[in-house]
């Protein structure tokens, strides 16, 4: 079957807009109407005017759309897609914490589930972490999931007090300046660019750190013409197209987080055949998790 002519198809018959993360697969890549990081799909899904949203990425994300357009249908073709590190926060646990601390602003990662969300103050991206943890008052800050993140951060506001959560990507934690070392001996003209997922040792060892479009437009911009990447490989994709006389070199070997492969086009084909699958969550979660995504978004 030509599932790309028949997902274009689909898509205008259930006024759907198809978006994708960078960690996606290429095709899906070339299909959606945007590619981003999490902040700018976050933001897309907030204002876009169609009717049904079509998340190619894992759950959280997919959650935080059907939270800042209720009214939407909000589909993600495959359903098992989750976010290991947004597993790793729960409720009870969360709760205990801000009662230690009463002082605190809880800050989640949007990698986090609605629930998490419900419970927090505000939520942050990888590119608006920095940001946002200045803008608060509150000299104690609940930083949850990723510590590594939350280790980031806290390198950049060294004025605030930080609780972490014990939580990690298994995809970027996997990371040892093992890795960096043999890299930059293979590719010695080459610059370093990573996720701030990725363990602190290795955030210090960077040229760049930042969010995946952010690592894209560092790549775009530099006048150097190789780069080693410390993010998932999926994020290749647009480096490659928009750069066709640069080198990129991932920092390790199969670089890949899971999840966010199981999109195929047959996939993504079948989500706007069926319209599945459906995220649904309770009207009181959508009013108190949206609180802190739209704190998120109105951050300047
Ligand atoms: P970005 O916000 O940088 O796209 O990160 C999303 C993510 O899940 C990284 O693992
Ligand atoms: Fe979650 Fe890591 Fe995959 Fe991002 S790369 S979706 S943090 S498991």
């Amino acid at each position: 079957m030509d599932y790309r002519s028949e997902i274009l198809r689909l898509k205008e018959e259930r006024d759907a807009c198809i978006v994708a993360h960078l960690y996606q697969k290429g095709e899906i890549q070339d299909i959606a109407d945007r590619v981003g990081d999490s902040f700018d799909l976050a933001r897309y899904c907030a204002t876009t005017d169609k009717k049904t949203i079509v998340f190619c990425g894992v759950h959280f994300m997919a959650e935080s759309a059907k939270i800042l357009s209720p009214e939407k249908t909000v589909l993600l073709p495959a359903i098992d897609a989750g976010c290991p590190m947004a597993d790793m926060a729960d409720v009870e646990g969360l709760r205990k914490l801000k009662e230690r601390y009463p002082e605190a602003a809880v800050v989640s990662y949007v990698n986090t589930s609605a629930a998490i969300k419900a419970e927090s103050d505000i939520c942050c991206t990888s590119s608006t972490a920095v940001k946002i943890v200045r803008s608060l008052p509150n000299k104690q800050i609940i930083f949850l999931p990723d510590r590594n993140l939350g280790q980031y951060v806290a390198k950049h506001v060294p004025e605030k007090e930080f609780i972490f959560w014990a939580g990690y990507c298994p995809t970027h934690n996997a990371l040892t300046t093992m890795h960096v070392e043999e890299a930059r001996e293979a590719y010695p003209d080459a610059l370093l660019a990573v996720h701030p997922e990725t363990p602190p040792e290795i955030v210090e060892l960077a040229d760049f750190v930042g969010s995946t479009k952010e690592i894209i437009e560092f790549c775009t911009e530099s006048h150097n013409k190789e780069f080693i990447i410390g993010t998932e490989e999926g994020i290749l994709h647009q480096l490659e197209k928009r750069n066709p006389d640069k080198r990129f070199h991932m920092l390790k070997y199969r670089f890949i987080c899971p999840n966010m492969k199981k999109t195929s086009m047959e996939v993504l084909y079948e989500s706007l055949r069926d319209m599945k699958h459906e995220i649904t969550l309770s009207n009181e979660i959508i009013q108190k998790a949206r609180l802190s995504l739209e704190r998120m978004l109105h951050v300047k």
